[in-house]
C-alpha cells in the first residue's frame, strides 16, 4: 500500500512496517579542472545543490550528492599550457585545489571525484561499445587543422588569425570574439598555430565517430514528455535542440589527454570531453561506493526506479543534459537512471 506524505514534497512509502524514504541521487554540473576562478559554477550550481542536498537530508532522505572535476578536453590542456606544466600534473593540482575550495565553502559532497578516474576511462568505453553494438556509432572523415611545427591536429580553438568580418587580429578558429561571429578555421586570414605560431598550417582528413543521435530523437522526446517539474526555460531548450539543432554528434577528438577510443585505427585520438563529462556522475559514483564496504552504486544507477535523481546545472549545459546525455544512457539500451528533474540557474 502506498501513503503519501507532504514532510520533502518527495514520494514516501509505507512497506509492511517500515517506513521507507525514497532515495534521493542529487549531482551538480562537474567544474572544469582550470574553472578554479569561475564562480558561475558555485553560484548556479555548486550551491543551489548543495542548499537542497542539506534540505533533503534533514528531512530523513536516503540522500547521495555526487560532484567531480570535469579534466579532459581543450579546457585542461590550454590550463595545462598556460601553467607550463604537464596536463596530467596540472590536473592532479587543480583537482586538489578545488576540492579544497569547496571543502573550505562547506559544500557536502558524498564523493568530489575526478573525470580522468580509471573508473570514468573504463565506464566512457564501456557505453562506447554499446552504443556500437546497437549500431549507434559510425565512422565518418572530416577535415582537420593539422600544424606540422607541433606535430598534432589543433582543435578550432587553437588556430588564431585574422576575422574576415570585422578585421580583428585575434579571432580564433571557432569565433571572433570582437565581432561575435562564429567561424572555422578556414575562415581566418593568415591563420597560426596558438602553440608555436606555425603558419604552415595544413588541412588534413581525420576520422571520427559519431553518435546517430538523430535515430534517437523519438525515444528522447518520449523521455523529456514523461518528465515534470522541470523550469520552462530547461523544457523549451531541450525541445529547441530536439526539433531544430539535434546532429549526429561527433564524439571522438585528435588530441592526446583524454579517454582512449577502443577501435582499429583510433590511436592517438580520444572521446570529445563532453561524451565522457557526464559519464563522470556515475563513475564518480562507483569510486564512492568502492570506498567504504556496504555501498552500492547500482541502488543509485541501475534499475534504480525508487530513486529520484535532481540534476542542477547552469544553463550553458542544458542541452548537453537533456539531450546528448540521455542519448548516452538511453542508446546503451541498458537500465541507467536518468534524471527525473533537471534545474539550472534560471529556475
Ligand atoms: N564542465 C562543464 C562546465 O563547467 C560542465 C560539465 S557537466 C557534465 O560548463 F555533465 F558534463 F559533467
Ligand atoms: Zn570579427
Amino acid at each position: 500500500m502506498i501513503f503519501r506524505f507532504d514532510c520533502c514534497g518527495v514520494r514516501h512509502h509505507r512497506t509492511r512496517k517500515t517506513l521507507t524514504h525514497d532515495q534521493i541521487l542529487i549531482t551538480s554540473a562537474l567544474p572544469y579542472v582550470n574553472g578554479v576562478e569561475h564562480l558561475g559554477n558555485l553560484v548556479g550550481s555548486l550551491l543551489p545543490a548543495d542548499v537542497h542536498a542539506r534540505f533533503r537530508r534533514q528531512t530523513g532522505c536516503d540522500m547521495l550528492f555526487i560532484c567531480a572535476t570535469d579534466e579532459h578536453g581543450t579546457p585542461a590542456e590550454l590550463g595545462a599550457i598556460e601553467a607550463g606544466q604537464d596536463v596530467r600534473a596540472f590536473c592532479d593540482a587543480q583537482h586538489a585545489v578545488q576540492a579544497d575550495i569547496y571543502r573550505r565553502f562547506g559544500l557536502s559532497f558524498d564523493h568530489f571525484g575526478r573525470t580522468s578516474s580509471p573508473y570514468n576511462h573504463a565506464l566512457t568505453q564501456h557505453f562506447y561499445r554499446r552504443l556500437d553494438d546497437a549500431g549507434l556509432i559510425e565512422a565518418r572523415t572530416s577535415q582537420q587543422v593539422f600544424s606540422p611545427a607541433d606535430r598534432r591536429f589543433l582543435p578550432d580553438r587553437y588556430v588564431l588569425g585574422t576575422c574576415p568580418h570585422c578585421g580583428d587580429a585575434g579571432a580564433r578558429g571557432d569565433q571572433c570574439d570582437h565581432c561575435g561571429t562564429l567561424l572555422d578555421p578556414p575562415d581566418l586570414i593568415d591563420p597560426r598555430s596558438a602553440l608555436s605560431g606555425d603558419r604552415a598550417l595544413e588541412i588534413r582528413d581525420s576520422r571520427h565517430l559519431y553518435l546517430r543521435q538523430v535515430e534517437l530523437v523519438d525515444s528522447i522526446g518520449a523521455w523529456i514528455d514523461s518528465r515534470t517539474g522541470w523550469p520552462p526555460f530547461v523544457v523549451s531548450t531541450a525541445k529547441g535542440w530536439l526539433n531544430a539543432e539535434l546532429r549526429d554528434r561527433c564524439i571522438t577528438r585528435d588530441l592526446a589527454w583524454g579517454i582512449a577510443v577502443p577501435r582499429d585505427g583510433f590511436d592517438g585520438k580520444v572521446f570529445y570531453v563532453w561524451f565522457d563529462a557526464p559519464i563522470g556522475y556515475i563513475a564518480s559514483t562507483q569510486e564512492w561506493a568502492d570506498a567504504a564496504p556496504g555501498r552500492d552504486w547500482r541502488q543509485w544507477w541501475w534499475q534504480a526506479d525508487d530513486v529520484s535523481y535532481i540534476q542542477f546545472l547552469g544553463k550553458d549545459n542544458i542541452p548537453f543534459h537533456t539531450v546528448s546525455f540521455p542519448a548516452t544512457l538511453i542508446g546503451s539500451g541498458e537500465p541507467w537512471k536518468t534524471a527525473d528533474v533537471i534545474k539550472d540557474s534560471t529556475g
